[in-house]
C-alpha cells in the first residue's frame, strides 16, 4: 500500500496570506490546493501564482463544479490546474465534459450521493472521490468515526483512489490506519496553527508512522 498524500488546502479569504503558507510548506506537501474560498475570493489568478511559484508540484483547483465542466476545467487547465473538483451532485455528463479538459476530476462527495452514482462515475473513466466531513456540520457537532470509516473503505473497494478531508487534525488520521487512502487534504489544520511548517511536518511524520 502506497503512503497516503499529504493535500494543503488554501481556504484563505485573500491571495497573499495563502501564497506565504505554500511558500512555507509548499516542500513538504505533496499536493497544493486552491480551495473553493480563494477560487471565489480571486480566481485563477490564485492558481497562476501557485503554478508560478511551484512549476512541478501537483496543483488542484476547488471550484465543486455543479455545471459547465469542460469551460470550467479549461480555464483552470490553462491557469495551471492539474486536478479540478466536481460536486457529486453535478450531472455525470458535466464531470466527462471537465475530465475531458484536464487531467483528472475529484467527485467531492457532499450531502446525499449513492453508491450506483459512483458506480456511474468509475464506468465514466472518473476513478478519484474526495470523502468530505463539511466545516459547517463539523461546526455544528459532527465528527469522524465509523460511519465515515465504512464509506471510505466501500469506495476504495469500489476501485476510487479516495482522499480524506474535512477539519482533520492529526489524530484523525488514526481512524484510517491500514485503509488505502489516496490523499489526507487538511486546510486549519496547516493553516490556521501557530507553526504551519511544525504541523505539515507532524501530518507527513503521522502518515508515515501509519503506513509504513
Ligand atoms: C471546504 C474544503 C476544504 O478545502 C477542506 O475541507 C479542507 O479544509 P479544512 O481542513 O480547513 O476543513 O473543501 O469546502
Amino acid at each position: 500500500m502506497a503512503l497516503p498524500k499529504l493535500q494543503i488546502a488554501c481556504d484563505h479569504n485573500d491571495l497573499p496570506s495563502a501564497l506565504a503558507d505554500i511558500k512555507a510548506v509548499g516542500d513538504i506537501v505533496d499536493i497544493l490546493e486552491v480551495g473553493t474560498v480563494l477560487l471565489l475570493q480571486v480566481g485563477d489568478e490564485a492558481v497562476k501564482c501557485f503554478r508560478a511559484l511551484f512549476p512541478d508540484k501537483e496543483i488542484v483547483a476547488d471550484p465543486k463544479c455543479a455545471d459547465a465542466g469542460g469551460t470550467v476545467a479549461q480555464n483552470l487547465k490553462n491557469a495551471g490546474a492539474d486536478y479540478m473538483t466536481c460536486i457529486c451532485s453535478a450531472a455525470v455528463a458535466t464531470m466527462k465534459a471537465a475530465a475531458k479538459e484536464i487531467d483528472q476530476v475529484q467527485v467531492e462527495l457532499y450531502g446525499d450521493w449513492t453508491y450506483e452514482q459512483a458506480q456511474e462515475w468509475l464506468d465514466s473513466g472518473i476513478d478519484q472521490a474526495i470523502y468530505h466531513q463539511s466545516r459547517d456540520a463539523l461546526l455544528a457537532g459532527g465528527s469522524w468515526g465509523e460511519k465515515d470509516l465504512n464509506k471510505v473503505k466501500k469506495l476504495v473497494e469500489m476501485g476510487f483512489k479516495v482522499s480524506v478531508t474535512g477539519g482533520l487534525d492529526v489524530n484523525t488520521l488514526d481512524l484510517f490506519k491500514g485503509v488505502d487512502v489516496y490523499t489526507f487534504i487538511t486546510g486549519r489544520g496547516i493553516t490556521q496553527a501557530e507553526d504551519p511548517v511544525k504541523a505539515a511536518n507532524e501530518f507527513k511524520a503521522k502518515i508515515v508512522e501509519l503506513w509504513s
